[in-house]
């Protein structure tokens, strides 16, 4: 099975969590043997929005701040990349068309951001249509998506599955009070939804949920049709 995993800067990188590293790199080994293709997008977390912020006191322009972003992600992936494979530093890739090359020929490509203007949730969603590949895992700081912000309100529920009308909603109602603002980018989400791509969300501080989730198990929330 063919399966995108975008894995949040904010969870293996904000800080760096070498030991959650070292378990992606683990689960990632295990399930290629289990002939899964896997291609892993890498987003840059809280040191992104630093040096974001550092570009604004800089006053550098947008495009520019989102280069120097794309650049932390991609130190995310290669910290990931260089413990997964033996020079897993040169081969991460820059274009949609570069990864899906070398995806032809490895089982994992790992990677983070690619042009300005977009995040790495439209990434994912981009290189799933690509690949045609039909799940794609988003590994977060959250359980899933919930009803409410769960920062913010203590009985906020956890959704199990949502349709992607129903979450477009949701964010176009109140994005901030819903607490799904960060869940995933909506223009991923239009991508996502024209295309009928599953999309589940987990919890990436767990690293075993990803396993599930390609397994068909519940976890997290589903997101469908
Ligand atoms: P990310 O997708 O890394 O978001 O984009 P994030 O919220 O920091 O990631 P996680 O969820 O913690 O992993 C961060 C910024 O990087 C630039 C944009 O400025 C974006 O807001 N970026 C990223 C691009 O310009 N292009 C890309 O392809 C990826």
């Amino acid at each position: 099975m063919l399966v995108v995993l975008r894995i949040g800067g904010s969870v293996i990188a904000s800080p760096v969590n070498t030991k959650l590293i070292d378990q992606y790199s683990a689960l990632l080994r295990k399930l290629v043997k289990n002939v899964h293709k896997i291609m892993v997008v890498v987003g840059g977390g809280t040191l992104a929005r630093e040096f974001i912020r550092a570009g604004d006191k800089l006053g550098l322009d947008r495009k520019e701040k989102d280069w120097i972003a794309i650049h932390v992600s991609r130190l995310h992936a290669l910290l990931l990349s260089s413990k997964l494979t033996k020079n897993g530093a040169q081969k991460i890739p820059t274009s949609l068309e570069n990864a899906i090359r070398i995806f032809e020929k490895e089982k994992i490509v790992i990677m983070g951001g690619l042009t300005p203007g977009m995040t790495t949730d439209s990434v994912a969603a981009k290189f799933a249509v690509k690949t045609n590949s039909r799940l794609l895992v988003k590994a977060t700081d959250q359980n899933g998506i919930y009803n409410k912000d769960p920062r913010k309100h203590k009985n906020a529920k956890k959704l199990d599955k949502i349709t992607y009308r129903d979450l477009t909603q949701l964010l176009e109602q109140d994005s901030h009070k819903a607490g799904i603002h960060q869940i995933l980018d909506p223009v991923a989400l239009n991508i996502l939804r024209r295309t009928k791509i599953k999309t589940m969300i987990v919890n990436g501080y767990h690293p075993e949920n990803i396993q599930k989730a390609i397994e068909g198990e519940d976890v997290g929330t589903t997101i469908l049709e």
